[in-house]
């Protein structure tokens, strides 16, 4: 039903189950309200007024053979319906020892994911086809709800505390990430993806950023395609004003959306919330990304995650650049 209708793919071990017992509550309420509508017609024609009759209906006070076999198959039915649904969320709930254990920190208005080996990404997961995965998460400020529709599986990020999703992909491909707790203003384009490959490209891809790590690049340097090292520092700023979600609440077009638009906002003079003015320059720039409590603009809220570790130095150049490149 749900794989048909809503053209939802079953994209992991739980989703079978979950769509099996949706199924079967779905067809339990079409015929029970079949039966209920059948039996109300009936009854409207078998005890209709009748003009020639001075007859009263009789008046019932109850007939507890069918109250009690009602109540019985209710009763059943309910039944039947929560140790199903107990089973299927003791498989979702119970994590393998060997699950993958990845990080996941939700955030106005983003997604951070950090892998063991320190690997982080923002609004995209890359994740081994046919293993356990154990995400567990934390919120750096309000409620989110981590909701992956193709796996049946959604859970909310709670700040101070941490709280657990698992699940085990059948489906190479990208799978969809919402956000399913209204957070504020960009809530809904607090979008992930979850990319599932097979486990040896998942390998593969894991050792050339550890080999890129321990060697400075020297892997990504010689196979990095032609098109990623003849790219300008403003090109690779723009690829990381959308890969890195600066998109969700900075406009480049002059639109306020939660954050100030980039357009123009190089070289100019900003009035900050504490009445100082200051001057929009490469310094400012580095600071706001790094530590954006530090200077808030007057009419702005102190929102915006520090995107300190999550960026590399030269990655915060490529950004500068790229806003720099926006004229007014
Ligand atoms: Cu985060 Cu809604």
């Amino acid at each position: 039903m749900l794989t048909t209708i809503l053209n939802l793919p079953q994209a992991s071990t739980a989703a079978g189950s979950v769509d099996a017992l949706f199924d079967f509550i779905f067809w339990i309420s079409v015929i029970g309200f079949v039966a209920v509508m059948v039996a109300l017609a009936y009854f409207m024609v078998k005890y209709r007024a009748r003009y020639h009759s001075e007859d009263k209906v009789p008046q019932l006070e109850g007939h507890t053979p069918s109250e009690v076999g009602v109540s019985l198959i209710l009763l059943v039915i309910v039944m039947i319906i929560f140790a199903w649904g107990w089973k299927g969320y003791k498989e979702i709930v119970t994590i393998p020892r060997d699950a993958l254990e990845i990080s996941v920190v939700g955030k106005q208005w983003l997604w951070d994911f950090e892998y063991k080996n320190g690997r982080k990404m923002t609004n995209e997961v890359v994740v081994p086809l046919g293993k356990p995965i154990k995400f567990v998460m934390t919120s750096s400020d309000v409620l989110h709800s981590f909701y992956v529709p193709n796996f049946r599986v959604k859970q909310d990020a709670v700040p101070n505390r941490y709280t657990y999703v698992s699940f085990t992909p059948t489906q190479v491909g990208e799978h969809h990430v919402f956000c399913a707790e209204y957070c504020g203003t960009a809530h809904s384009s607090m979008l992930a993806t979850v990319k599932v490959v097979d486990e040896n490209e998942y390998q593969r891809w894991q050792q050339v950023w550890e080999y890129d790590q321990k060697t400075g690049g020297e892997f990504s340097k010689k196979i990095a395609s032609p098109e990623d090292n003849s790219m300008t520092p403003v090109q690779r700023g723009e690829k990381l004003y959308s890969s890195k979600a600066c998109n969700t609440c900075h406009t480049t077009t002059g639109q306020k959306l939660v954050g100030p638009t980039f357009k123009g906002i190089y070289g100019k003079e900003e009035k900050m919330s504490d009445g100082t003015i200051v001057k929009i320059d490469e310094n400012y720039l580095r600071e706001s990304i790094v530590d954006p409590q530090a200077k808030i603009v007057e009419g702005f809220a102190p929102v915006m995650p520090t995107y300190k570790g999550t960026l590399s130095d030269r990655e915060i150049g490529d950004i500068i650049e790229f806003i720099k490149s926006l004229e007014k």
